[in-house]
């Protein structure tokens, strides 16, 4: 078996020390190199030098979306353009896309970084591993493509889309291992039901899921279904994409985050306080060792909890809640899509698929969820309990829509779960 990297299992004040080193040398990367840092330090009346202990990044200034997006395309990079061997850059949907640059080295680390993802999740040298996240400027595919090399797997580099292939090829190549969102996991368990295949015989007996929110009552749903383990990977392109942090296998615990190359932190995201640990907040990550384009204090608008590492030293972060920005306020109260999924999920006749859809009623905001009956369910009553179940847990009343099979949007990648059609 692939031993573990020693600073996987590092005391904690070995870990804490390198962080130190290595964060004092980002700071200094980023202020010399980087304009946009050395005008957001000199501004807040800090210098690099002012960094003695980890608790002195509390005085640097945060770093937010709109600043990348500012910095279009390139002026966020630390190196000179020539030394960027790869760009990738987020869809953009909104505004211009943010764009992230790699030095060779930077490849060199995510590649072992997702090696090491790949290990915790259960993954050896010489597995197939099936890797359906999307190829292209997103970093899914080719994040999680370099790591299963790196670690000595196959890869079957299918990128998205194409169900009906997917499930012939996982068949006729039995990989152990898939890589894909876990809203995509459930089109394939549908074409597996339309192959008439039984998904509980398929080869893959791990999946590693990542790149949205989802629940452990959706963990539940996917193992049963194709019993197989499915843990959950967290990342995202501005820190360097797929890798950033990992659940173990042995323990499905929340995911590792590693602490060598990222420095989490929570902050209140209302006041930018930052929180001790066990506190529900966002998350800020500041890279360590990214050459190409270091990012210091970045808020991610997700929002988690870090607790005490277990089967790894490093600190583990709970399963997202959701982002900040996918959060729906309902006659004031605060809904998350990760709340309706697992009420969804919780009604035994409904489908694992459902959209949520915002409208305005009068003068009003109101919700309304769109669900499918698996074979035999009652739609009435699954509507009813489905109700229920929103009613229970957030406290407020909302209609349910129960369409016919295949009446939900189906997954391409991310799923879309809020579509928001109060100004339509
Ligand atoms: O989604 C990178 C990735 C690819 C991660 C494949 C895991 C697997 P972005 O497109 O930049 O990068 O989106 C990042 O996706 O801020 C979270 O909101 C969300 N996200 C990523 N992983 C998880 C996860 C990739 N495991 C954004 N759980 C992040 C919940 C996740 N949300």
């Amino acid at each position: 078996m692939t031993p573990l990297d020693p600073i996987e299992t590092a005391p904690r004040a070995e870990i804490e020390a390198l962080q130190l080193d290595r964060l004092r040398a980002t700071l200094a990367h980023a202020y010399g190199h980087v304009p946009h840092y050395r005008a957001a330090f000199d501004a807040a009346g800090v210098h690099p030098d002012d960094l003695t202990t980890l608790a002195d990044l509390a005085r640097f200034p945060f770093t937010v979306k709109d600043d990348l997006r500012r910095a279009y395309p390139f002026e966020m990079f630390a190196v000179p353009r020539e030394r960027i061997a790869r760009i990738h850059a987020s869809s953009g949907t909104t505004g211009k896309p943010t764009v992230v640059g790699y030095t060779a080295q930077d490849i060199e680390t995510w590649g072992n970084l997702v090696a090491r993802c790949l290990r915790a999740a259960g993954v050896r040298a010489g597995d197939i591993v099936h890797n359906a996240y999307g190829y292209g400027l997103f970093t899914g595919g080719l994040g999680a493509h370099y790591g299963i090399e790196k670690l000595g797997a196959t890869v079957i580099p299918m990128s998205g889309g194409q169900s009906a292939r997917q499930v012939q090829l996982i068949e006729d190549f039995r990989p152990r291992a898939i890589m894909v969102t876990p809203s995509y996991m459930l089109n394939l368990l549908e074409e597996y039901h339309r192959q008439g295949l039984d998904p509980r015989a398929c080869p893959i007996e791990i999946g590693i899921f990542g790149a949205e929110p989802w629940t452990p009552a959706m963990r539940a749903q996917i193992e049963a279904a194709f019993d197989m383990d499915a843990v959950d990977i967290y990342g995202l392109s501005e820190v360097m994409g797929p890798g950033v942090a990992q659940e173990c296998v042995d323990t499905k615990d929340g995911l590792h985050i590693w602490e060598d190359h990222f420095l989490p932190e929570i902050i209140d995201p209302a006041t930018g306080e930052v929180l001790p640990d066990g506190s529900e907040g966002e998350l800020v990550f500041t890279t360590l060792t990214k050459e190409g384009m270091p990012v210091i204090r970045y808020r991610t608008r997700d929002l988690t909890t870090l607790m005490p590492g277990t089967a790894r030293t490093h600190r583990r972060m709970a399963k997202i809640t959701g982002r900040s920005d996918d959060m729906i306020i309902l006659r004031g109260v605060n809904v998350f899509p990760t709340q309706i999924e697992e009420r969804v999920l919780a009604v035994p006749g409904l489908a694992p698929y459902f959209q949520i859809e915002l409208l305005r009623e009068g003068a009003m905001d109101a919700m309304r969820v769109h669900v499918e009956c698996a074979p035999g369910g009652d739609a009435e009553a699954c509507a009813a309990a489905l109700t229920r179940g929103i009613k229970d847990m957030v406290g407020i009343s909302c209609a349910v829509v129960v369409l016919d099979p295949g009446g939900v949007e189906r997954s391409q990648g991310k799923a879309r779960r809020v579509v928001d059609n109060r100004n339509a």
